[in-house]
């Protein structure tokens, strides 16, 4: 093709690309009222929010970008902006406990997980780390994730849904007594947030790409040796573990300090590489 032509084509796919993410809000569309940068409600234009501050008509929103001031009925001001991914997800119908925005970072840069990767993932619980895992694969990756209990299946279906997301597939599996149902060194990243996790190491180990990563989310320090000794059973290297400890810094004028409570133990994470066995 003609470099012009080239240039043409880009042009065109840059424009196409620019116009489906509508920066202007549309009926139906949620949205994200904040009041006083403290109180917010995740709601849909065109509906009515009422909150004790105040009723809000959403519909005042339509054709208006993120960002835009709403006063409610009684004159008090908030401002509407477009959910980020995580407060949606911290708002999502809960089937589990999920992953918290700090911990779904750290899987994703010490996995090194980025667009085009093939991911795996159990289980799926709500869907929290699933909707952060299917970012970071973008559009020419996938995610397969897989659960057992219909429940949460069903429940991370529509939270998933919700968000419009298509690189995703949800797999109703057992895999501790089935495994993964993929090719041998077919996966990227593998990441495990389910109970007993040292008892898919073999499985995973079949599963990941020579030096993919292996991301394990526990909650205590007896699952941390479980699995600790079960990865280096199988022969996985470069076996790490970590806490991510987040402390919210209130911000008050002459009172700038970390605040009071925290959430202080979510869970310990733990990474690990295949390698290529040889004969030594
Ligand atoms: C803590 S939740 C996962 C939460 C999820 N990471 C999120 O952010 O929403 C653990 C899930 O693993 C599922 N699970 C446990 N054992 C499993 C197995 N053998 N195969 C598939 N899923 C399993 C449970 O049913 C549960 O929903």
């Amino acid at each position: 093709m003609e470099p012009h032509a080239d240039k043409v084509k880009l042009f065109i796919l840059c424009w196409v690309k620019y116009k489906m993410i509508d920066p202007f809000f549309k009926k139906g569309d949620p949205v994200l009222i904040v009041y006083k940068g403290q109180r917010e409600w995740l709601s849909i234009v065109g509906k009515t929010l009422h909150t004790h501050v105040g009723v809000f008509d959403l519909n005042d929103l339509i054709g208006k970008p993120s960002g835009t001031v709403i006063h409610a009925q009684n004159g008090k001001r908030a401002v509407a902006y477009r959910p980020r991914l995580r407060e949606w997800v911290t708002k999502f119908r809960h089937e589990s406990q999920i992953i918290y925005p700090k911990d779904a970072g750290i899987i994703i840069t010490y996995s090194d997980i980025k667009p085009g990767d093939v991911v795996l993932e159990a289980g799926t619980g709500s869907g929290a780390l699933t909707a952060y895992l299917s970012r970071a694969v973008a559009e020419n990756g996938k995610v397969i994730t897989y659960e057992v209990r219909e429940h949460a299946f069903e429940a991370a279906k529509r939270n998933l849904e919700k968000l419009g997301i298509t690189n995703v597939e949800q797999r109703f599996r057992d895999i501790v007594e089935d495994g993964f149902d993929v090719d041998d060194n077919s996966a990227d990243v593998i990441v495990l947030d389910m109970g007993e996790p040292w008892k898919v190491l073999k499985e995973a180990y079949r599963v990941l790409k020579p030096s993919g990563t292996l991301t394990v989310f526990i909650p205590t320090y007896n699952q941390i040796e479980a699995t600790y000794l079960g990865m280096l059973e199988i022969g996985f290297e470069k076996i790490e573990a970590l806490e991510l400890l987040a402390r919210p810094i209130q911000l008050k004028k002459n009172a700038i300090r970390p605040v009071t409570r925290m959430i202080s133990h979510t869970g310990f994470l733990m990474f690990a590489q295949k390698i290529v066995k040889t004969l030594e």
